[in-house]
């Protein structure tokens, strides 16, 4: 009897061993400690057995019983340990998987221009000012000292609401609105904004287009003054190496009026086809405000004197990007537009 006792329990425990899940556990101790496992068996023949053995045995049945269960704790504990992480591992998420990049918008190659020229100009002491797209007469032509006659106002160039209302050709209206507004404190300022002509569209021109315009008023300010920042604007804008060269020019509101080159961006001067081989680009017209303008914006010119510059965004864009068509600015193809990142 204690020998088949023996070999139940060497059983169970090599089989509770062997066993790696808790289903092969349940299974094992129902085979043994079950109502009709095999240790139980042997407690069913405990009746046939002499009342002196009878206890004995019975003692050795419960011994191995507790050793088998507490063999089976033991190994149930370890499993469940193992199937926990196993299920965490296979639960787990893997962070690590790359997303995927979002599509982000761009600034407009416009933008990028006034941005920087906005920044340049502030760092030089200018505040930024604007003024309305439709706009008239007055501001746009007879405050400039740009008389009745003048071919600007021809309807060839200028697009009109009626008789006095119109879009206004450039920035140089911000110059009066400004004036009005803050004589007779001096001016440091610059007009952003989109300008209209009645041109006909091709790679270079557009019926819309975009200016920076600058105006400086103030008492003893000097030709010399114009220079220095349109030099350092020059080379902030386009590089330390460039040089600026003034030709004279007209303008019916600056007398005497400039028309100023930078250095070719793209060749330094040497000459290219950007250029047309004359080392030079055309960038911007300035002068000095002519009195009767002075004097339409309130303030007295022989005390004040004004400097003012205007130049084309569009053109410098095209310039700084070699970008050849100007409609490339306003179509809004996004392969064009994604460039500029
Ligand atoms: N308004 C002029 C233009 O549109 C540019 C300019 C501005 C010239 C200020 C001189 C002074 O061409």
């Amino acid at each position: 009897m204690q020998d088949s006792i023996n070999k139940i329990k060497i059983n169970a425990l090599l089989e509770i061993e062997k066993a790696n899940d808790s289903k092969r556990l349940d299974e094992i101790r129902i085979q043994f400690l079950g109502k009709k496992g095999e240790l139980t068996g042997i407690l069913k023949t405990l009746g046939s057995l002499s009342a002196d053995e009878r206890p004995k045995i019975g003692a050795i049945v419960n011994t191995v019983r507790n050793e088998i269960e507490n063999e089976l704790n033991r190994a149930l504990d370890k499993i469940k340990g193992y199937e926990l992480n196993k299920q965490f591992e296979n639960e787990k998420i893997d962070i690590t998987l790359k997303g995927r990049a979002p599509f982000t918008g761009t600034r407009h190659p416009l933008r990028v221009i006034f941005d920087d020229m906005e920044e340049i100009f502030l760092g030089m002491g200018f505040t930024i000012a604007e003024g309305p797209e439709i706009e008239n007469d007055y501001y746009n032509f007879e405050a400039l000292n740009i008389p009745a006659s003048h071919p600007a106002r021809d309807a060839q160039d200028t697009l009109y609401f009626d008789n006095n209302l119109l879009l206004r050709t450039h920035t140089s209206p911000v110059q009066i609105r400004t004036m009005e507004k803050m004589n007779p404190d001096p001016i440091r300022a610059i007009f952003p904004g989109r300008v209209y002509r009645r041109d006909t569209i091709d790679a270079t021109h557009s019926p819309q287009f975009h200016q920076v315009e600058g105006l400086i008023v103030d008492k003893n300010v000097k030709f010399s003054d114009l220079i220095g920042v349109l030099e350092l604007f020059v080379k902030k804008m386009f590089g330390e190496d460039r040089k600026i060269r003034l030709r004279p020019g007209f303008f019916p509101f600056t007398e005497p009026s400039a028309e100023v080159d930078v250095s070719c961006i793209m060749c330094g001067g040497k000459g290219c086809g950007v250029c047309k081989n004359s080392g030079w680009l055309e960038i911007l017209g300035s002068g000095t405000v002519h009195p009767n303008v002075l004097k339409y914006g309130g303030y007295d010119p022989e005390i004040f004197t004004g400097y003012a510059f205007g130049m084309g965004v569009d053109r410098i864009a095209m310039l700084k990007y070699r970008i050849p068509d100007i409609r490339l600015l306003y179509e809004n193809d996004i392969r064009f537009l994604h460039q500029f990142r």
